[in-house]
């Protein structure tokens, strides 16, 4: 099938002045739209020309894992922020959740900070959850890794590619993150958190909004 870059659940503007429009036209209207663009094209006239986004990135390496699972992982991410004023703390088991295996909320927030500065080069920090044993817990991931390939529920991501924060922040990576807790959709971390299943994360993100 045909990938479309997904609409943002937000307009441009809406994410300042912890994400500038310039950022979001540069991230989502290239840099995302170029990765779902490969992806069309690699996919074609191959045995995954009908998977699904969630299958391709699983199931492929390479070229096409790259492109692919940069296209699931952006959609991801724009899904989990949400226009500044419009953010609901954290409640019920994933709050429960949160407190017991990361101490309290605010506990949560410094060890996901350190996840993510600690990323070395282009990557991903991941909150993620555990099938069998429903423990929450912290993942970095290089480049376009996944971590739906070990096995593991996304629940929440940030995105620490340079490209994510350069415009507004030049190298300060630590300024970005700042400014993205005040960004949390913590109704769509919670969708993602009642969920056991891969493939019902996609179809939930609009779901969620
Ligand atoms: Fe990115």
């Amino acid at each position: 099938m045909k990938f479309e870059l997904p609409k943002l659940p937000y307009q441009m503007s809406d994410l300042q002045p912890h994400v500038s429009s310039e950022t979001l036209d540069f991230h989502y209207g290239r840099h995302h739209k170029a990765y779902v663009t490969k992806t069309n094209a690699m996919i074609e006239g191959t045995k995954f020309a009908n998977a699904t986004l969630e299958q391709i990135v699983q199931e492929s390496e390479g070229g096409l894992f790259n492109n692919a699972a940069q296209a699931w992982n952006h959609t991801f991410y724009w899904n989990c922020m949400t226009p500044a004023n419009q953010t609901t703390p954290p409640k019920g088991g994933l709050l429960e959740s949160i407190k017991r295996d990361f101490g309290s909320l605010e506990d949560f927030k410094k060890s996901f900070t350190q996840t993510a500065l600690n990323t070395f080069g282009s990557g991903w920090a991941w909150l993620v959850k555990e099938k069998s044993s429903q423990l929450l817990t912290l993942v970095s991931t290089s480049n376009a890794e996944n971590p739906m390939r070990q096995g593991l529920v996304p629940l929440l991501v940030c995105d620490v590619w340079e490209h994510a924060y350069y415009i507004d922040h030049r190298n300060d990576r630590a300024k970005y993150l700042e400014g993205f807790w005040n960004l949390i959709n913590w109704n769509f971390v919670e969708k993602c958190y009642q969920k056991n299943e891969i493939e019902n994360l996609t179809a939930q993100m609009t779901a969620a909004h």
